[in-house]
């Protein structure tokens, strides 16, 4: 049996990127019968960034509704608020002691974020990747679905985990494996970079249909004129499509990009056609976890935080008897 575990921040509402390249394929990856899923909302990370209490609150909604959307088991499975568990934060104390501050000023993600923040970066965005640590240990996952960004985490994650192992002289901690899967990683966005909520390129497919399709056609496009034939391997709209269409859909856009006398318009009409039609149950279910039922979501969380901390207690009374706090 192994342990799945996963977190995403609640700084956003998810996107078609986070949802294809991380959502989508850990519920699938829960659906295999020897696996055991724990996926939460990792709320506390988010205030590193987010300090809006009001929004926190909506995108925490929207990050569990969508992982709801898409099929979660919570049955099998165990769904929670990162927040809702205070073993998080005591662990992450415990495991900031055992880790040396040269490995946190190597983290590529908080070299960025000092850059990007300048002198209002905080304490929070430094120990993040302790925290996160904490986040995996605490369940004694195996295995890590992330995106190719995280790697360095989870090799932090790895390394303290064998500090404190080291220092105890016997496995306190179960050392998970990160799976990137590299080729889900480039999503691109309206603007053709990568999908992501820092650029503000991306397409979110729980808006209302006008909306949607309002961002559908704001894709990035040439302006090769209608009659022509168009180059499909280096357009967005086509890219996008392909990530979602059968062969046989793909391949008759393929062949009117070729031909010629069919316009991007075309393209992205059929684009937000098809996100229409195959995500018409995740959208529905959305928007009954969000906007109609949000006490059938606050219960879900809840049930699943009560079978997070059942876990997450042991975890601790094994590292407080270790370290003399029992
Ligand atoms: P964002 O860049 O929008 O802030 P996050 O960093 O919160 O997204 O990503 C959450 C998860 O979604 C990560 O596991 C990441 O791998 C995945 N993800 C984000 N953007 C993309 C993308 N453009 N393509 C594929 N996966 C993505
Ligand atoms: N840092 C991860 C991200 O931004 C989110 C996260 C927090 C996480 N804790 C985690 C991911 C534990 C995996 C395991 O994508």
């Amino acid at each position: 049996m192994a342990r799945i575990l996963t977190g995403i921040q609640s700084s956003g509402r998810p996107h078609l990127g986070n949802i294809l390249g991380a959502i989508r394929p850990a519920v699938e990856l829960s659906k295999l019968p020897d696996n055991e899923s724990f996926f939460f909302i990792a709320d506390l990370h988010s205030l590193t960034t987010i300090k809006d209490g009001a929004a926190r609150r909506e995108y925490i909604r929207a990050v569990a509704a969508t992982w709801l959307a898409f099929g979660l088991d919570t049955e099998k499975n165990t769904f929670w608020r990162q927040s809702r568990v205070a073993e998080h934060t005591e662990l992450a104390w415990y495991l900031n002691c055992f880790t040396p501050v040269p490995m946190l000023n190597n983290a590529t993600s908080f070299k960025d974020k000092s850059e990007k923040f300048a002198s209002s970066v905080n304490a929070g965005l430094f120990t993040y990747p302790v925290l996160q640590a904490a986040d995996i240990l605490l369940y004694d996952a195996n295995i890590v679905p992330v995106g190719k960004d995280q790697k360095q985490h989870l090799e932090m994650t790895r390394d303290i985990a064998s500090a404190v192992n080291n220092f105890c002289g016997e496995p306190i901690f179960v050392l998970p494996d990160a799976r990137i899967d590299e080729k889900l990683m480039t999503i691109p966005g309206v603007d053709g970079q990568k999908m992501s909520k820092s650029y503000n390129n991306y397409v979110d497919i729980f808006l209302p249909d006008n909306e949607l399709y309002k961002v559908i056609k704001k894709i990035k496009s040439d302006s090769t004129p209608l009659e022509e034939p168009k180059n499909p391997d280096t357009d967005v709209t086509y890219q996008l499509y392909s990530l979602l269409a059968t062969d046989a859909q793909l391949d008759e856009m393929r062949q009117n990009y070729l031909r010629g006398n069919y316009g991007y318009g075309h393209a992205k009409k059929a684009l937000y056609e098809l996100i229409v039609e195959i995500f018409a149950e995740p959208r529905r279910v959305f928007n009954y976890y969000f906007l109609e039922n949000p006490d059938a979501l606050e219960a879900e969380l809840q049930r699943g935080e009560e079978k997070a901390r059942a876990v997450a207690s042991k975890t601790i009374a094994r590292v407080r008897e270790q370290l003399g706090f029992n």
